[in-house]
């Protein structure tokens, strides 16, 4: 479903990402694991389009889109959850949820039914965003902004979702929450995702397949149990 190939990423005079190969298959979670610094969100905005055009191939459901912008993409149906969480603090609930659906382009004649299927999902997942509907999303918790980010996400209709460290700065419940709540959006949307997370034992536990990244490279790939067993694995960071 996702295929990146060679892309090289990074900000004006500061390469990072040299090279990073990497595929999420359809209905596959795949997690990024790395120290700080290694690269692991500029690699995700730089396949997501938020860097501008980066070298190299990213290709999405069979099409390439290496140098569409993050609009295009979300149209598509790739969406990021950045690490910042990208909420918008002076608006509500309610409307960070709209900008997501409207960030999906969906047309205007169909536009009310897919809305109202959306939110019903994401708030079936998500039951803690119908509570604070009309509330400023400045004035929560970092866990429920962190809620209103995903839910934003889940707004936009995604077939793959990019999660930015979902769970940093979150109580150990509302990880495990987070963690359920990836494996759920698998099994009963079918929903692929590329998952970075420092909780490695949790991402572990949901994911099909990881990579390894260190110094702007993918430097491994294996699955959870061949990391789990694996010494040597831990010592290549
Ligand atoms: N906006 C930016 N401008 C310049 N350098 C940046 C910027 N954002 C990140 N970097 C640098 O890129 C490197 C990789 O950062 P990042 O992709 O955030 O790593 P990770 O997500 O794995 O912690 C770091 O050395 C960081 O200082
Ligand atoms: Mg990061």
């Amino acid at each position: 479903m996702l295929v990146v190939e060679d892309l090289h990423a990074g900000y004006p005079n500061v390469p990072v990402v040299a090279g990073a190969n990497l595929s999420v298959g359809a209905g596959e979670i795949v997690a990024l694991f790395g120290h700080n610094g290694a690269g692991k969100s500029t690699l995700m905005k730089g396949l997501f389009g938020v860097l501008g055009r980066c070298p190299g191939r990213v290709t999405f459901d069979e099409r390439p889109v290496a140098g569409f912008s993050t609009r295009a993409m979300t149209r598509l149906g790739m969406t990021l959850v950045p690490q910042e969480r990208g909420v918008f603090p002076s608006l509500t609930v309610k409307e960070n949820l709209q900008m997501g659906f409207w960030s999906s382009g969906v047309g205007r004649a169909t536009a009310k039914a897919e809305y109202d299927k959306r939110l019903a999902r994401a708030l079936g997942y998500l039951p803690l965003l119908e509570q604070r509907w009309n509330d400023k999303v400045g004035n929560l918790s970092g866990g429920q902004q962190q809620m209103v980010s995903i839910g934003r996400a889940l707004l936009a209709g995604p077939s793959l979702l990019l999660l930015d460290e979902p769970s940093t700065g979150l109580a150990p419940n509302l990880v495990d929450d987070i963690m359920a709540l990836i494996g759920q959006l698998r099994e009963e949307e079918g929903m692929s995702v590329l998952l970075v997370e420092q909780n490695v034992g949790q991402a572990l536990a949901v994911s099909d397949r990881v990579y390894l990244m260190k110094g702007g490279q993918i430097i491994h790939e294996a699955t959870p149990a061949e990391l789990a067993e694996s010494q040597n694995l831990w010592a290549l960071f």
